[in-house]
């Protein structure tokens, strides 16, 4: 990767904030042996969330059968992402085939904070236009609904889940502790929407079922968005706090999805190599103490390390001399998407960087912070490719996966400029591998729709379990 540092030279910069700047690359660097170190107490991390009530979740996630592709039937979908609300309207075909139709609706910027009862209006409120405009005539059957729902949620049963935490910087009040099923099927019931929630899906859970509706070879889904999260199949023998409490129409040898809620990582902070930065974002944040990983991966995260970090260098005097400060110290004022267009502008443009900066932070930039900006970018993206894929290492070597696709989704993955190199470089570090990197064994993958055609197909499970009268 030092390559890609290499075309920013640092010839302009005062030694002081060189050797500040430096400090910076130390830290944020991840060796190889750094990763294989956080890959091993990973995998002894996930297999503790199995056994026991531990720091990982590892939620059973209900979905008790694979996906064969022939799922057929109309499923309604809903996902509630950090910026909007998703409908979807989803037909599954068969032969891995589906078609859908969808809708956006932005939460109110309140909501993060806001009470349960907007929540479940707003979601409300959102179908009933959803179904109107769809079915104009009415609907002659009530239509299943697999709600995608990107927290950590406990589940007894696919059809229920209670909140453990918000994470990802919500903090909606009243709904920790709560089921969140009855509350939104009592928001429907209130507007006689012909709605019934069958399932209650993570969206990493919706991302694996959707990737192997239509590829085989899937043996994971994963997020790399706001927050960062993995799904996969385990069987129900190696679920131990689950044993005793299976119905015995579950046999040992059915496959069970697990929603890892692996940004929970190490909490207790024992492997990663935190810094200052990721300590004051942690204090910043509504959960201190929770999402150690997630916190220095995820998208929601990544512009605001880099903000600290030019604070701190603004403060010692080293960047941004007689400059007003007073946008940069406004905590969260930057979003990953301003290390992710500072990243996609090529080396020797300045345009994007210096309007950024300018018309977004009221700073003018010398060439010599903007190559110190564009190396913090390319450190804090890195780290968060490399730290990222030790997740998905650890799944695969716990299930003994010596290849196969990791159906990945979500921001990050999706437009962060290298993030997917970055990814493939760290595994390959992690795994020892020699080959080219599109050769790699186990690759990340782009995603099928999780949280539409997965939800469908889930909801299709469901009932097709239902109708066969199994738990
Ligand atoms: C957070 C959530 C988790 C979700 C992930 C990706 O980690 O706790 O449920 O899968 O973000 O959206």
């Amino acid at each position: 990767e030092n390559t890609e540092l290499a075309k920013f030279s640092l010839d302009n910069v005062s030694p002081a904030l060189e050797k500040a700047y430096k400090e910076i690359e130390d830290l944020f660097t991840i060796s190889p042996e750094v990763l294989k170190t956080i890959t091993a107490h990973f995998i002894t991390e996930l297999q503790k969330g199995l056994d026991q009530e531990a720091n990982i979740p590892m939620i059973p996630g209900w979905v008790l059968d694979f996906p064969t592709g022939q799922e057929t039937g109309d499923y309604l979908a809903i996902d509630l992402g950090g910026t909007n609300l998703r409908v979807v309207l989803v037909t599954l075909k068969g032969n891995s085939d589906f078609s859908f139709t969808h809708s956006k609706y932005s939460l109110p910027a309140t909501m993060r904070t806001a009470d349960a009862d907007d929540l479940w209006d707003f979601i409300a409120d959102s179908l009933e236009k959803f179904i109107k405009e769809k079915y104009p005539g009415g609907c002659a059957s009530d239509l299943p609904l697999g709600f995608t729902f990107s927290y950590p949620a406990s589940q007894d049963a696919i059809n229920m889940g209670v909140l453990q935490r918000w994470t990802k910087g919500f903090d909606i009040h009243n709904v920790e502790g709560h089921d969140v099923v009855p509350m939104l099927q009592k928001a429907l019931k209130a507007r006689s929407l012909p709605i019934e929630v069958v399932a209650l899906i993570n969206d990493t859970t919706g991302t694996l079922v959707a990737s192997m509706y239509s590829d085989p070879e899937t043996k994971m889904g994963l997020i790399f968005g706001t927050g960062c999260n993995g799904a996969y199949y385990d069987f129900v023998e190696n679920v131990h706090k689950l044993s005793g409490d299976l119905p015995t129409d579950i046999p040992s040898g059915t496959p069970m999805a697990i929603n890892c809620e692996y940004g929970a990582f190490d909490n207790e902070r024992v492997v990663l190599p935190l810094t200052k930065y990721d300590f004051k974002i942690d204090e910043e944040s509504p959960r201190p103490g929770q999402q150690a990983y997630e916190k220095m991966i995820a998208g929601y995260y990544l512009g605001e390390i880099l903000r600290l970090i030019l604070v701190d260098f603004y403060k010692a005097g080293l960047i941004f001399a007689g400059q007003d400060d007073s946008k940069l110290q406004q905590v969260f004022i930057m979003d990953t998407s301003v290390p992710s267009r500072i990243e996609e502008e090529e080396a020797g443009n300045t345009t994007v960087i210096e309007s950024i900066f300018k018309d977004e932070l009221n700073i003018s930039t010398t060439a010599a912070e903007r190559a110190i900006i564009r190396r913090l970018c390319i450190l804090i993206g890195t780290r968060a490719a490399r730290l990222s894929v030790c997740g998905v290492a650890a799944i695969a070597q716990k299930m003994g996966y010596k290849s196969g696709h990791c159906a990945a989704d979500g921001s990050v993955f999706n437009k962060y400029p290298g993030f997917q190199r970055r990814a493939a470089v760290a595994l390959s570090d992690i795994f020892g591998w020699s080959c080219k990197l599109e050769d790699n064994p186990i690759k990340l993958t782009a995603a099928e729709d999780g949280s539409g055609v997965g939800a469908a197909v889930i909801a299709a499970l469901t009932e097709k379990r239902l109708k066969a009268g199994l738990s």
